[in-house]
Order: structure tokens, then C-alpha cells, then sequence
């Protein structure tokens, strides 16, 4: 028998808390996919009815809820402590493996169960999420109607993305639990604390019956295709890459590739991990979270609230500029269309700016962006605008005439 030691009981104690709240949503789940289905109308429609038909139906959507975000923040932190402990080595790599497993279903959880209230927020991030993806070079289309199931964010969207939540990711979080809880139970080297086993649950449970859930009114169709969406807590630090990335209009770098290396790392960590004492790689998580930490107030993102109303707000168009100011040109316009075919600028926004695959159509556009000055300064600099804009700044990449001939261009072609 191996020596017992605190660290490793706070440890397994810390586990048996994430097995139970894990094993709590999935059955809450299942029932509550029992209630809800059909295309987006229906789904809404029986979100809606679940919320208010009874108030225990609608106290258990909020478990769901709030319980899926302490599952995710517990898995987070569980995983660092692990790490710090050098839970990563043998004989621990099973509960390691398992672990980072129930990690990334937590947050496909929430990505997913993100999307189903079908509120106004929700519809949007999925359209953003979707655009960040197609920005990928090579292989962005194909992920893209992948991750969509089909060449729009839409009801095959939906249709997918249920599928996931309610099959795919429970196998995922039932494979990761039973691997750690195996482990844990074979290894036998620590004690669980009983009471703070619940402390997740109970924390969740807590929330469920003071804080109301985020929400937000209906998505309307033209949301189905809009691009404005802050993102949600848990894709923050995604964002943070993404917006760093951009700056070298290299976004999807931040956004996919650094992401998917990190998760490729820690998986390989029992191999890797033996190469570096336990020292390093304590200072090498410190490192990597200071400059993640740093680049968070960097960027400053501004983040949809986890409680309360999600909705965007209508901008303010604040005072408007005499139009005397500025004057459309059609020959100015003509050579701003040139000039946005042979920019970045089609790439995203599609030629002539009507079919964006990885930014808006143009031709529809901003109440805001209509005064020339904020359209000017929303190119420049798109975060100064409009915070938590994910279309990268040309500040430094135009000249000041080829911004005006935009300018000219995108004006004279809004509908
Ligand atoms: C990497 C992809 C990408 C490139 C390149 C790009 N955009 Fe964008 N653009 C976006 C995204 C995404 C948004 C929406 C972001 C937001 O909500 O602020 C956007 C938004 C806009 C908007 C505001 C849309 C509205 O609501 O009216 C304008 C105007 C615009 N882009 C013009 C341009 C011009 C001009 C260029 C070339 C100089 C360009 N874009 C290059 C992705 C891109």
C-alpha cells in the first residue's frame, strides 16, 4: 500500500466531487432531452414551456445549468491541481487521461448546450464561432461544414448539435469519468473526504436557487447570420489567442492551432512530462497562465454575462455628422470596389462584400457604421469601435486615400 498523503486525498476527494456533479447532469440531461425536440421553432417552444409550465422543470433547467458551468470550472481547476502534484506521472496517467477527457466534454457542454435556448446571443456566437473557423487556410471550408453541418449556421446546425450534446459528448464525459474513477479506485493510495464530494453539486445547486440563468429573447432570422456576439466565459482565453493572432493576421493560429497543441500536450504529458522534473513543469504552467493572464489585460474582452439578459444592444449612433461632410462618388466607389476585391478584404467579407463566409454581408451593415468618420475608424481599428470585434485592424496596412476609397465603396453599396 502507498504512503497517504493530504495533498492526494484533497486530490481524490476533489474527483469524487466532479464524478458526482458529472453523473448529476447527465441524468438531468436525459430527462430534460426527453422534453425538448423537433427543428428550431419547436426547440425553442419547448425550452420555453419547460421554463414556465412548471417551477420544477424550471428549477431543473437552471441546475442544468449552473451545474454544467461549476462542472467546467471544477474540471479546470481539478486538472491544474493535478498537474501541480504531478498527477500526470505513472501510475496516475489513467485518472490523468480520463480526467482532461471529462475536461474537454464539459467544454463541448457548454458549447454546445450554448446554442439551445435559441436565444438571440446563442444563434450569433454559433454564426461567429463558425466564421473564426472558415478563416483556417486549406482546411477552414471543410471544417467549417463539418462543424455546421452544412454550408450555413441553420436547422442542420441545430440538428447536429443536439445530436452532440445529447449522444456524442455523454459518451465522452462517461468514458473520461469511468477511466479517472477506475483509476482512482485501483490505485487505493488516498481517502475521500465524503462531505466535500457534494461540495460541486451542492455549489451548483446553490446557484440554481439565487441566480437566474443568462437568456435573452428570441433569435430572430436575421441573428441566423449576424456577427456580433461577445464570447462566452469559457471561450475567453480562445478569444484573447484570436485577437493577439490577428495582429499578424494569423487569427485562427490563436483561436484553433495553439488550442488544439495545448490539449495534444497535455495528453502526452505522462510521455513528455518525464523528459522535465516536476519543478518545470510547475514553472512552465505559471509561465504559460501569466502570459495568457497578461495578454487578458491586454485585450480586455468584453465577456456576455453569465446571469441575466445576453442580449446585444442596439448601438448607440450617437451624434451624426453633417452630410454635407462627405459625399458619396461613384467613380471614387468604383475604385474603392477595386481596390476591396484585390484587399484581405473579399477573402472574408466575399467579391463585393454580399457573401461573407468569415465576416458579414456588407451591403446590409451596421446602423452604426454608417456615419463615414466610425466606418474610417471601425477599418482602422475595428476594437476601438466596436469591443470584442473579431474582424482584424488595418491600421498601418492602409493608406489613408485607400481607406476613404473604401469608405466610399461600402457606403454607396448599403441597402
Ligand atoms: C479575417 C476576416 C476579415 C477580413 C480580412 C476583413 N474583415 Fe471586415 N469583418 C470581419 C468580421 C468577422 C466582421 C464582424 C466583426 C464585428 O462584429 O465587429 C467584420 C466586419 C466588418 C465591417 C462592419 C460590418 C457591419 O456591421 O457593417 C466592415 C465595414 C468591414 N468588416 C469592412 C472590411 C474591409 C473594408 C476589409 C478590408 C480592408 C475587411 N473588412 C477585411 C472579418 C474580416
Amino acid at each position: 500500500m502507498r504512503r497517504r498523503d493530504p495533498a492526494g486525498n484533497l486530490l481524490a476527494s476533489s474527483a469524487a466531487g466532479l464524478f458526482v456533479l458529472a453523473g448529476v447532469q447527465i441524468v438531468l440531461g436525459y430527462y430534460l432531452s426527453t422534453k425538448v425536440h423537433g427543428g428550431p421553432d419547436e426547440v425553442r417552444r419547448s425550452i420555453e414551456a419547460l421554463r414556465s409550465q412548471s417551477s420544477f422543470n424550471a428549477l431543473l433547467v437552471s441546475l442544468h445549468y449552473w451545474g454544467s458551468f461549476v462542472l467546467l470550472l471544477h474540471a479546470s481547476f481539478h486538472l491544474l491541481a493535478m498537474l501541480w502534484c504531478g498527477w500526470y506521472q505513472k501510475p496516475h496517467q489513467w485518472r490523468w487521461w480520463g480526467t482532461i477527457t471529462l475536461f474537454l466534454a464539459a467544454l463541448g457542454f457548454q458549447i454546445t448546450g450554448n446554442f439551445l435556448p435559441l436565444d438571440q446571443h446563442d444563434v450569433r456566437t454559433v454564426v461567429v464561432e463558425a466564421g473564426i473557423t472558415s478563416r483556417m487556410p486549406g482546411l477552414g471550408a471543410t471544417v467549417r461544414q463539418f462543424m455546421l453541418g452544412g454550408a450555413e449556421v441553420g436547422p442542420q446546425t441545430l440538428a447536429l448539435w443536439t445530436k452532440l450534446h445529447s449522444v456524442g459528448l455523454p459518451i465522452l464525459l462517461v468514458v473520461g469519468t469511468l477511466g479517472a474513477f477506475v483509476s482512482h479506485f485501483r490505485l487505493k493510495d488516498t481517502k475521500v473526504f465524503v462531505p466535500a464530494a457534494f461540495m460541486s453539486l451542492f455549489f451548483a445547486f446553490a446557484l440554481c436557487l439565487l441566480v437566474e440563468p443568462a437568456g435573452g429573447t428570441a433569435a430572430t432570422a436575421s441573428d441566423w447570420s449576424s456577427f456580433d456576439a461577445h464570447p462566452s466565459w469559457y471561450v475567453a482565453p480562445m478569444h484573447v489567442l484570436l485577437s493577439t493572432f490577428d495582429k499578424l493576421s494569423i487569427g485562427w493560429v490563436g483561436a484553433m492551432v495553439l488550442p488544439g497543441l495545448l490539449v495534444g500536450f497535455l495528453f502526452a504529458l505522462p510521455f513528455i512530462g518525464r523528459k522535465f522534473t516536476l519543478q518545470m513543469i510547475r514553472v512552465m504552467t505559471v509561465s504559460a497562465l501569466a502570459v495568457l493572464g497578461g495578454l487578458t489585460l491586454w485585450v480586455r474582452p468584453q465577456i456576455a454575462p453569465i446571469s441575466g439578459s445576453q442580449d446585444i444592444k442596439a448601438p448607440d449612433p450617437g451624434p451624426t455628422t453633417s452630410p454635407t461632410a462627405f459625399k458619396l462618388d461613384p467613380k471614387l466607389a468604383e475604385e474603392g470596389q477595386r481596390l476591396f476585391n484585390s484587399q484581405p478584404c473579399a477573402n472574408c467579407h466575399g467579391t463585393d462584400g454580399t457573401k461573407g463566409a468569415a465576416g458579414p454581408d456588407l451591403t446590409k451593415g451596421d446602423v452604426l457604421l454608417r456615419d463615414p468618420e466610425v466606418l474610417r475608424d471601425y477599418i482602422l481599428n475595428p476594437e476601438k469601435v466596436k469591443k470584442g470585434s473579431t474582424m482584424p485592424a488595418f491600421e498601418g496596412k492602409l493608406s489613408n486615400d485607400q481607406i476613404n476609397l473604401l469608405v466610399q465603396f461600402i457606403l454607396s453599396h448599403r441597402r
